[in-house]
Protein backbone atom coordinates (compact mmCIF):
# COMPACT_ATOMS: atom_id res chain seq x y z
CA UNK A 1 0.00 0.00 0.00
CA UNK A 2 2.78 2.43 -0.33
CA UNK A 3 2.35 4.95 -3.20
CA UNK A 4 4.53 7.15 -4.63
CA UNK A 5 4.13 10.96 -3.04
CA UNK A 6 3.41 13.56 -5.78
CA UNK A 7 2.99 17.23 -4.83
CA UNK A 8 -0.52 18.25 -5.19
CA UNK A 9 -0.15 21.47 -6.24
CA UNK A 10 1.87 20.95 -9.08
CA UNK A 11 -0.59 18.20 -10.85
CA UNK A 12 -3.68 19.14 -13.12
CA UNK A 13 -6.56 18.29 -11.92
CA UNK A 14 -8.50 15.92 -13.62
CA UNK A 15 -11.21 18.70 -14.71
CA UNK A 16 -8.46 20.50 -16.03
CA UNK A 17 -5.83 17.59 -17.46
CA UNK A 18 -7.41 18.27 -20.81
CA UNK A 19 -6.96 21.93 -20.80
CA UNK A 20 -3.41 22.37 -19.42
CA UNK A 21 -1.40 22.04 -21.95
CA UNK A 22 -3.22 24.96 -23.74
CA UNK A 23 -2.76 28.44 -21.57
CA UNK A 24 -5.31 29.94 -23.42
CA UNK A 25 -7.87 27.53 -22.55
CA UNK A 26 -6.35 26.67 -18.77
CA UNK A 27 -8.42 29.68 -17.35
CA UNK A 28 -11.46 29.30 -18.89
CA UNK A 29 -14.65 30.40 -16.70
CA UNK A 30 -15.35 27.62 -14.90
CA UNK A 31 -12.22 25.59 -15.32
CA UNK A 32 -11.60 25.10 -11.58
CA UNK A 33 -15.45 24.54 -10.96
CA UNK A 34 -16.71 20.86 -10.00
CA UNK A 35 -20.15 21.54 -11.34
CA UNK A 36 -18.74 22.83 -14.85
CA UNK A 37 -20.51 20.34 -17.55
CA UNK A 38 -18.56 20.19 -20.63
CA UNK A 39 -21.26 18.63 -22.37
CA UNK A 40 -23.49 21.31 -22.27
CA UNK A 41 -24.29 23.33 -25.74
CA UNK A 42 -23.30 26.87 -24.41
CA UNK A 43 -20.22 25.44 -22.47
CA UNK A 44 -18.67 23.92 -25.67
CA UNK A 45 -19.69 27.33 -27.69
CA UNK A 46 -17.77 29.00 -24.73
CA UNK A 47 -14.96 27.20 -24.50
CA UNK A 48 -14.79 27.43 -28.70
CA UNK A 49 -14.81 31.05 -28.29
CA UNK A 50 -12.38 31.21 -25.66
CA UNK A 51 -9.99 29.30 -27.33
CA UNK A 52 -9.98 31.90 -30.42
CA UNK A 53 -10.48 35.13 -28.37
CA UNK A 54 -10.18 35.17 -24.93
CA UNK A 55 -6.84 36.71 -22.63
CA UNK A 56 -4.42 34.07 -21.41
CA UNK A 57 -4.86 34.02 -17.76
CA UNK A 58 -2.00 35.40 -15.55
CA UNK A 59 0.89 33.21 -14.67
CA UNK A 60 0.69 33.83 -11.02
CA UNK A 61 -3.19 32.55 -11.06
CA UNK A 62 -2.83 29.94 -13.69
CA UNK A 63 -0.88 27.03 -11.61
CA UNK A 64 -3.53 26.95 -9.12
CA UNK A 65 -5.36 23.65 -9.47
CA UNK A 66 -8.20 22.32 -8.38
CA UNK A 67 -7.77 22.55 -4.69
CA UNK A 68 -8.89 20.29 -1.64
CA UNK A 69 -12.12 21.79 -0.57
CA UNK A 70 -13.36 21.60 -4.47
CA UNK A 71 -12.65 17.95 -4.29
CA UNK A 72 -13.54 16.63 -0.88
CA UNK A 73 -16.78 18.83 -0.11
CA UNK A 74 -18.74 17.70 -3.87
CA UNK A 75 -18.02 13.91 -3.01
CA UNK A 76 -19.35 13.98 0.37
CA UNK A 77 -22.60 15.59 -1.16
CA UNK A 78 -22.60 13.25 -4.06
CA UNK A 79 -21.85 9.87 -1.89
CA UNK A 80 -24.28 11.47 1.15
CA UNK A 81 -20.62 11.07 3.45
CA UNK A 82 -21.26 12.60 6.86
CA UNK A 83 -18.88 15.85 5.98
CA UNK A 84 -16.39 16.41 8.70
CA UNK A 85 -13.93 17.63 5.74
CA UNK A 86 -14.52 21.31 5.95
CA UNK A 87 -14.14 23.23 8.98
CA UNK A 88 -17.16 25.22 8.93
CA UNK A 89 -19.59 24.75 11.86
CA UNK A 90 -23.24 23.17 10.87
CA UNK A 91 -25.03 24.29 13.90
CA UNK A 92 -26.86 27.82 14.12
CA UNK A 93 -25.21 30.54 15.28
CA UNK A 94 -26.15 31.97 18.65
CA UNK A 95 -29.46 33.86 18.80
CA UNK A 96 -28.33 36.63 19.78
CA UNK A 97 -26.08 37.59 17.15
CA UNK A 98 -28.82 36.32 14.71
CA UNK A 99 -31.57 39.13 16.15
CA UNK A 100 -28.42 41.51 15.96
CA UNK A 101 -27.68 40.76 12.46
CA UNK A 102 -31.08 40.69 11.27
CA UNK A 103 -31.77 44.52 13.03
CA UNK A 104 -28.21 45.48 11.26
CA UNK A 105 -29.65 46.27 8.05
CA UNK A 106 -32.39 48.75 9.48
CA UNK A 107 -31.33 52.03 9.26
CA UNK A 108 -30.46 52.85 5.63
CA UNK A 109 -27.33 54.04 5.82
CA UNK A 110 -25.83 50.89 7.50
CA UNK A 111 -26.18 49.33 3.87
CA UNK A 112 -23.49 51.85 2.53
CA UNK A 113 -19.91 51.83 2.44
CA UNK A 114 -18.29 51.61 6.36
CA UNK A 115 -14.85 53.72 6.95
CA UNK A 116 -11.73 51.57 5.52
CA UNK A 117 -10.71 51.21 9.29
CA UNK A 118 -14.33 50.01 10.02
CA UNK A 119 -17.08 51.19 11.99
CA UNK A 120 -16.68 53.53 14.88
CA UNK A 121 -18.74 51.02 17.43
CA UNK A 122 -17.10 47.69 16.04
CA UNK A 123 -13.99 49.36 16.90
CA UNK A 124 -15.32 50.78 20.28
CA UNK A 125 -16.14 46.89 21.22
CA UNK A 126 -12.94 45.29 19.74
CA UNK A 127 -11.10 48.15 21.78
CA UNK A 128 -13.29 47.19 24.62
CA UNK A 129 -12.54 43.02 24.29
CA UNK A 130 -9.27 43.13 23.65
CA UNK A 131 -7.23 46.34 25.70
CA UNK A 132 -7.93 44.02 29.17
CA UNK A 133 -6.41 40.85 27.38
CA UNK A 134 -3.50 42.68 25.41
CA UNK A 135 -2.92 44.62 28.79
CA UNK A 136 -2.61 48.14 27.18
CA UNK A 137 -5.31 50.65 25.84
CA UNK A 138 -6.09 49.77 22.23
CA UNK A 139 -7.05 53.07 20.42
CA UNK A 140 -9.85 52.72 17.71
CA UNK A 141 -8.09 54.95 15.45
CA UNK A 142 -4.17 53.43 15.48
CA UNK A 143 -4.66 50.08 16.65
CA UNK A 144 -7.67 48.39 14.99
CA UNK A 145 -8.57 47.49 11.68
CA UNK A 146 -11.95 45.51 10.59
CA UNK A 147 -11.26 43.38 7.47
CA UNK A 148 -13.13 41.47 5.23
CA UNK A 149 -12.25 38.29 7.43
CA UNK A 150 -8.94 37.02 8.49
CA UNK A 151 -8.01 36.26 5.46
CA UNK A 152 -8.18 39.30 3.97
CA UNK A 153 -5.81 40.96 7.28
CA UNK A 154 -3.58 37.95 6.20
CA UNK A 155 -3.42 39.04 2.45
CA UNK A 156 -3.47 42.87 3.24
CA UNK A 157 -0.50 42.43 5.42
CA UNK A 158 1.40 40.30 2.71
CA UNK A 159 0.78 43.53 0.53
CA UNK A 160 1.62 45.58 2.14
CA UNK A 161 4.82 44.62 3.48
CA UNK A 162 6.31 42.03 0.52
CA UNK A 163 8.08 43.56 -2.66
CA UNK A 164 9.21 40.90 -5.26
CA UNK A 165 11.38 37.89 -4.05
CA UNK A 166 10.62 38.95 -0.33
CA UNK A 167 10.50 35.94 2.06
CA UNK A 168 7.64 34.81 4.37
CA UNK A 169 8.46 31.85 6.14
CA UNK A 170 5.37 29.33 7.87
CA UNK A 171 4.98 26.29 9.71
CA UNK A 172 4.21 22.99 7.86
CA UNK A 173 1.45 22.22 7.96
CA UNK A 174 0.00 25.53 6.97
CA UNK A 175 -3.48 26.87 6.13
CA UNK A 176 -3.96 26.05 2.66
CA UNK A 177 -4.33 30.18 1.87
CA UNK A 178 -1.74 31.11 3.40
CA UNK A 179 1.04 29.83 0.13
CA UNK A 180 -1.45 31.81 -2.16
CA UNK A 181 -1.50 34.96 -0.45
CA UNK A 182 1.94 35.14 -0.63
CA UNK A 183 2.75 34.21 -3.62
CA UNK A 184 -0.45 36.98 -5.35
CA UNK A 185 1.59 39.23 -3.36
CA UNK A 186 4.81 38.34 -5.24
CA UNK A 187 6.60 36.83 -2.31
CA UNK A 188 8.32 33.86 -1.82
CA UNK A 189 6.59 31.04 0.62
CA UNK A 190 9.08 29.25 2.54
CA UNK A 191 8.71 26.04 4.86
CA UNK A 192 9.56 24.97 8.42
CA UNK A 193 8.23 22.07 9.49
CA UNK A 194 6.36 21.70 12.80
CA UNK A 195 7.72 17.37 13.58
CA UNK A 196 5.69 15.49 15.54
CA UNK A 197 8.08 13.36 18.81
CA UNK A 198 6.07 10.32 20.11
CA UNK A 199 6.64 9.88 23.89
CA UNK A 200 9.15 7.75 24.28
CA UNK A 201 7.78 4.09 24.89
CA UNK A 202 4.63 5.15 23.59
CA UNK A 203 2.07 2.44 22.19
CA UNK A 204 1.22 2.23 18.78
CA UNK A 205 -2.29 3.02 19.88
CA UNK A 206 -1.30 5.71 22.36
CA UNK A 207 -2.74 9.32 21.59
CA UNK A 208 0.00 11.83 20.71
CA UNK A 209 -0.28 15.66 22.27
CA UNK A 210 -0.70 18.67 19.83
CA UNK A 211 2.10 20.08 22.03
CA UNK A 212 4.43 17.13 20.56
CA UNK A 213 4.37 18.72 18.00
CA UNK A 214 7.49 21.08 17.71
CA UNK A 215 9.22 23.76 16.19
CA UNK A 216 12.89 23.09 15.89
CA UNK A 217 14.44 26.77 16.43
CA UNK A 218 17.98 25.92 14.48
CA UNK A 219 15.52 24.35 11.63
CA UNK A 220 13.71 27.92 11.63
CA UNK A 221 17.54 29.63 11.81
CA UNK A 222 18.64 27.59 8.63
CA UNK A 223 15.95 29.20 6.56
CA UNK A 224 16.74 32.48 7.15
CA UNK A 225 17.98 34.35 4.20
CA UNK A 226 18.81 38.25 3.39
CA UNK A 227 15.29 37.89 2.02
CA UNK A 228 13.56 37.01 4.59
CA UNK A 229 10.86 39.63 5.64
CA UNK A 230 7.53 37.75 7.65
CA UNK A 231 7.03 35.16 9.56
CA UNK A 232 3.24 33.66 10.11
CA UNK A 233 2.31 31.70 13.81
CA UNK A 234 -0.77 30.29 13.90
CA UNK A 235 -1.84 29.77 17.27
CA UNK A 236 -4.14 27.75 18.35
CA UNK A 237 -2.92 26.15 15.34
CA UNK A 238 -4.71 24.58 12.30
CA UNK A 239 -4.80 21.59 11.68
CA UNK A 240 -2.68 20.17 14.44
CA UNK A 241 -4.74 22.21 17.40
CA UNK A 242 -1.48 23.19 19.12
CA UNK A 243 -1.48 26.07 21.64
CA UNK A 244 1.81 27.58 21.58
CA UNK A 245 2.86 28.20 24.94
CA UNK A 246 5.18 31.58 25.95
CA UNK A 247 8.47 29.71 25.80
CA UNK A 248 8.16 28.31 22.52
CA UNK A 249 6.69 31.73 21.21
CA UNK A 250 9.25 33.73 22.90
CA UNK A 251 11.72 31.58 21.01
CA UNK A 252 9.89 32.39 18.08
CA UNK A 253 9.62 36.03 18.65
CA UNK A 254 13.71 36.51 19.01
CA UNK A 255 14.30 34.96 15.82
CA UNK A 256 12.27 37.89 14.49
CA UNK A 257 13.83 40.12 16.53
CA UNK A 258 17.11 39.02 15.26
CA UNK A 259 16.17 39.11 11.74
CA UNK A 260 14.23 41.69 11.81
CA UNK A 261 10.58 39.82 10.27
CA UNK A 262 7.21 41.08 10.60
CA UNK A 263 5.23 38.63 12.74
CA UNK A 264 1.60 37.68 11.61
CA UNK A 265 0.31 36.14 14.39
CA UNK A 266 -2.90 34.01 13.16
CA UNK A 267 -5.26 33.57 16.47
CA UNK A 268 -8.28 33.09 14.96
CA UNK A 269 -9.22 30.30 16.83
CA UNK A 270 -7.82 32.05 20.24
CA UNK A 271 -11.51 31.27 21.93
CA UNK A 272 -11.11 27.68 21.49
CA UNK A 273 -8.66 26.28 23.40
CA UNK A 274 -9.21 23.28 25.98
CA UNK A 275 -8.27 21.76 29.19
CA UNK A 276 -6.07 23.74 31.19
CA UNK A 277 -4.12 24.92 28.20
CA UNK A 278 -3.95 29.09 27.86
CA UNK A 279 -3.48 30.99 24.69
CA UNK A 280 -0.67 33.10 25.04
CA UNK A 281 -0.70 36.26 22.52
CA UNK A 282 2.95 36.52 21.04
CA UNK A 283 2.46 40.33 20.80
CA UNK A 284 1.84 41.25 24.85
CA UNK A 285 5.13 39.14 25.80
CA UNK A 286 7.41 41.98 25.45
CA UNK A 287 7.36 45.89 23.87
CA UNK A 288 9.68 44.33 21.17
CA UNK A 289 7.10 41.75 20.06
CA UNK A 290 4.73 44.45 19.98
CA UNK A 291 6.03 46.64 18.18
CA UNK A 292 6.43 44.19 14.81
CA UNK A 293 3.61 41.72 15.26
CA UNK A 294 0.13 42.42 13.78
CA UNK A 295 -2.16 39.93 15.33
CA UNK A 296 -5.37 38.53 13.12
CA UNK A 297 -8.97 37.94 14.28
CA UNK A 298 -11.75 36.14 12.86
CA UNK A 299 -15.83 37.21 13.61
CA UNK A 300 -16.84 33.93 11.97
CA UNK A 301 -14.52 31.59 14.07
CA UNK A 302 -15.33 33.48 17.02
CA UNK A 303 -19.25 33.77 16.73
CA UNK A 304 -19.64 30.50 14.10
CA UNK A 305 -20.32 33.22 10.87
CA UNK A 306 -18.04 32.53 8.95
CA UNK A 307 -20.27 33.54 6.16
CA UNK A 308 -20.13 37.24 7.60
CA UNK A 309 -16.39 37.56 6.00
CA UNK A 310 -15.37 39.73 8.95
CA UNK A 311 -12.39 39.71 10.87
CA UNK A 312 -9.79 42.33 12.39
CA UNK A 313 -5.79 43.19 12.73
CA UNK A 314 -4.71 44.83 16.17
CA UNK A 315 -1.10 46.00 16.13
CA UNK A 316 0.82 49.03 16.51
CA UNK A 317 0.05 51.90 14.85
CA UNK A 318 3.13 51.77 12.16
CA UNK A 319 1.82 48.60 11.12
CA UNK A 320 -1.78 48.81 10.97
CA UNK A 321 -1.31 52.23 8.99
CA UNK A 322 0.29 50.30 6.31
CA UNK A 323 -1.90 47.85 6.21
CA UNK A 324 -4.93 50.17 6.34
CA UNK A 325 -3.52 51.24 3.17
CA UNK A 326 -3.38 48.08 1.35
CA UNK A 327 -6.84 47.01 2.96
CA UNK A 328 -8.71 50.11 1.20
CA UNK A 329 -7.20 49.07 -2.45
CA UNK A 330 -7.89 45.72 -2.13
CA UNK A 331 -11.67 46.41 -0.62
CA UNK A 332 -12.11 49.70 0.63
CA UNK A 333 -14.31 48.17 3.24
CA UNK A 334 -15.46 44.82 4.86
CA UNK A 335 -19.39 43.99 5.19
CA UNK A 336 -20.26 47.02 6.24
CA UNK A 337 -24.00 46.42 8.00
CA UNK A 338 -22.64 43.11 10.09
CA UNK A 339 -19.99 45.22 11.50
CA UNK A 340 -23.01 46.23 13.47
CA UNK A 341 -24.21 43.09 14.57
CA UNK A 342 -20.41 41.95 15.32
CA UNK A 343 -19.94 44.83 17.87
CA UNK A 344 -23.35 43.66 19.16
CA UNK A 345 -22.27 40.90 19.53
CA UNK A 346 -19.01 41.41 21.15
CA UNK A 347 -20.56 43.63 23.57
CA UNK A 348 -23.05 41.15 24.88
CA UNK A 349 -20.62 38.43 24.37
CA UNK A 350 -19.03 38.71 28.16
CA UNK A 351 -22.50 39.02 29.59
CA UNK A 352 -23.79 35.92 28.56
CA UNK A 353 -21.13 33.84 29.18
CA UNK A 354 -20.68 32.84 25.68
CA UNK A 355 -16.94 31.94 25.33
CA UNK A 356 -17.09 29.35 28.28
CA UNK A 357 -20.29 28.26 27.03
CA UNK A 358 -18.72 27.89 23.11
CA UNK A 359 -16.17 26.20 24.52
CA UNK A 360 -17.18 23.71 26.91
CA UNK A 361 -19.74 22.84 23.99
CA UNK A 362 -16.61 22.33 21.62
CA UNK A 363 -14.99 20.58 24.63
CA UNK A 364 -17.89 17.98 24.22
CA UNK A 365 -17.98 17.85 20.46
CA UNK A 366 -13.55 16.94 21.03
CA UNK A 367 -14.64 14.38 23.19
CA UNK A 368 -17.66 12.45 21.35
CA UNK A 369 -14.61 11.91 18.44
CA UNK A 370 -11.86 11.62 20.60
CA UNK A 371 -13.89 8.43 22.14
CA UNK A 372 -14.70 6.99 19.08
CA UNK A 373 -11.05 7.03 17.35
CA UNK A 374 -10.31 5.77 21.13
CA UNK A 375 -12.32 2.51 20.54
CA UNK A 376 -11.00 2.08 16.67
CA UNK A 377 -8.28 1.91 18.25
CA UNK A 378 -6.27 4.66 15.75
CA UNK A 379 -3.81 7.07 16.77
CA UNK A 380 -4.76 10.82 17.04
CA UNK A 381 -2.84 13.68 17.80
CA UNK A 382 -5.23 15.40 20.63
CA UNK A 383 -6.14 18.89 20.07
CA UNK A 384 -5.30 21.92 22.42
CA UNK A 385 -7.43 23.88 20.26
CA UNK A 386 -8.99 24.81 17.33
CA UNK A 387 -11.59 22.24 16.21
CA UNK A 388 -9.27 19.40 14.50
CA UNK A 389 -8.44 16.51 14.99
CA UNK A 390 -5.57 15.00 13.17
CA UNK A 391 -5.86 11.00 13.11
CA UNK A 392 -2.74 8.47 12.11
CA UNK A 393 -4.32 6.01 9.16
CA UNK A 394 -1.32 3.79 9.02
CA UNK A 395 -3.36 0.84 10.86
CA UNK A 396 -6.03 1.07 8.18
CA UNK A 397 -5.64 -1.99 6.15
CA UNK A 398 -7.52 -0.79 3.28
CA UNK A 399 -7.86 -3.98 0.94
CA UNK A 400 -5.66 -4.55 -2.56
CA UNK A 401 -8.91 -4.47 -4.47
CA UNK A 402 -10.04 -1.57 -3.45
CA UNK A 403 -6.61 0.05 -3.26
CA UNK A 404 -6.49 -0.54 -7.00
CA UNK A 405 -9.21 0.85 -7.94
CA UNK A 406 -8.73 4.55 -5.67
CA UNK A 407 -5.78 4.64 -7.57
CA UNK A 408 -7.16 4.70 -10.42
CA UNK A 409 -9.33 7.49 -9.86
CA UNK A 410 -7.45 10.50 -11.15
CA UNK A 411 -7.12 13.01 -8.50
CA UNK A 412 -5.17 16.23 -8.17
CA UNK A 413 -2.56 14.39 -5.78
CA UNK A 414 -0.98 10.47 -5.85
CA UNK A 415 -0.04 10.84 -2.13
CA UNK A 416 -1.19 8.22 0.04
CA UNK A 417 -3.45 10.82 2.40
CA UNK A 418 -5.54 12.06 -0.81
CA UNK A 419 -6.36 8.25 -1.44
CA UNK A 420 -7.22 7.07 2.43
CA UNK A 421 -9.53 10.15 2.66
CA UNK A 422 -11.30 9.59 -0.20
CA UNK A 423 -11.76 5.99 0.50
CA UNK A 424 -12.97 7.14 4.11
CA UNK A 425 -15.17 9.42 2.14
CA UNK A 426 -16.41 6.77 -0.34
CA UNK A 427 -16.18 3.65 1.12
CA UNK A 428 -16.92 4.39 5.10
CA UNK A 429 -19.47 6.86 4.45
CA UNK A 430 -17.16 10.10 6.63
CA UNK A 431 -15.17 12.66 4.49
CA UNK A 432 -12.04 13.72 6.17
CA UNK A 433 -9.54 16.51 5.00
CA UNK A 434 -5.99 14.62 3.08
CA UNK A 435 -3.53 17.31 5.50
CA UNK A 436 -0.70 17.10 2.54
CA UNK A 437 -2.40 20.22 1.08
CA UNK A 438 -1.31 22.07 3.93
CA UNK A 439 2.21 20.93 3.22
CA UNK A 440 4.97 22.17 0.13
CA UNK A 441 5.30 19.49 -2.08
CA UNK A 442 9.16 18.42 -0.72
CA UNK A 443 7.65 17.75 2.77
CA UNK A 444 3.94 16.34 1.86
CA UNK A 445 5.19 13.13 2.40
CA UNK A 446 5.25 13.70 6.18
CA UNK A 447 1.21 13.66 5.90
CA UNK A 448 0.86 10.33 4.16
CA UNK A 449 0.02 8.81 7.04
CA UNK A 450 -2.85 11.98 8.01
CA UNK A 451 -6.24 12.56 8.02
CA UNK A 452 -7.77 15.80 9.07
CA UNK A 453 -11.15 15.34 10.56
CA UNK A 454 -13.12 18.87 12.22
CA UNK A 455 -15.49 18.47 14.83
CA UNK A 456 -17.05 21.80 15.05
CA UNK A 457 -20.36 20.30 13.64
CA UNK A 458 -24.13 19.37 15.47
CA UNK A 459 -24.14 16.03 18.46
CA UNK A 460 -26.34 14.62 15.31
CA UNK A 461 -24.11 14.59 12.77
CA UNK A 462 -21.65 13.55 15.20
CA UNK A 463 -23.34 10.61 15.97
CA UNK A 464 -23.95 9.56 12.64
CA UNK A 465 -20.14 10.49 11.79
CA UNK A 466 -19.68 8.04 14.51
CA UNK A 467 -21.82 5.20 13.64
CA UNK A 468 -20.71 5.16 10.50
CA UNK A 469 -16.97 5.03 11.59
CA UNK A 470 -17.48 1.82 13.38
CA UNK A 471 -17.11 0.47 9.82
CA UNK A 472 -13.64 0.96 9.94
CA UNK A 473 -12.90 -1.67 12.95
CA UNK A 474 -12.38 -4.72 10.20
CA UNK A 475 -10.10 -2.75 8.14
CA UNK A 476 -7.56 -1.64 11.49
CA UNK A 477 -4.91 -4.39 11.40
C1 LIG B 1 -5.75 29.19 10.58
C2 LIG B 1 -6.76 29.99 9.85
N1 LIG B 1 -6.53 31.28 9.59
C3 LIG B 1 -7.40 32.05 8.94
C4 LIG B 1 -8.60 31.54 8.50
C5 LIG B 1 -9.54 32.43 7.73
O1 LIG B 1 -10.52 32.97 8.57
P1 LIG B 1 -11.70 33.84 7.93
O2 LIG B 1 -12.80 32.90 7.58
O3 LIG B 1 -12.09 34.82 9.01
O4 LIG B 1 -11.15 34.53 6.74
C6 LIG B 1 -8.90 30.19 8.72
C7 LIG B 1 -10.15 29.60 8.21
O5 LIG B 1 -10.35 28.41 8.17
C8 LIG B 1 -7.96 29.40 9.43
O6 LIG B 1 -8.18 28.10 9.68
Amino acid sequence: MTTPTTPAKRIPSPSRADTSSDPKRACLPGALSATTDPTTASNNTEMASARRILPQCADRVSHFVQDVWSVFSPLAVKTGAVNLGQGFPNFPPPQFIKDAAAKSIGPDLNNQYAHPKGHLPLRKEIAATFSPLYGRKLDVEKNILVTAGANEAIFATLSAYLNPGDECIMMEPFFDQYEPNITLNGGKPVYVPLRLHHKKGAKVSDNDSAADWTLDIDELKAHITDRSKVIIINTPHNPIGKVFSAEELRAIGQVAIDHNLLIIADEVYERLVYGDKEHVRIATLSQELWERTVTIGSAGKTFAVTGWRLGWALGPESIIQNILNAHTRIVFCANAPLQFAVADALHEANKRNYYATQVSEYAARREKLLACFKDLGLRVTVPDGSYFILVDTSRIAIPADEWKEICAVPMPSTNRDWRVCYWLTTKIGVAAIPPSSFYSPENAHLAENLARFCFCKTEETLDQAVAALQKLKPYIK
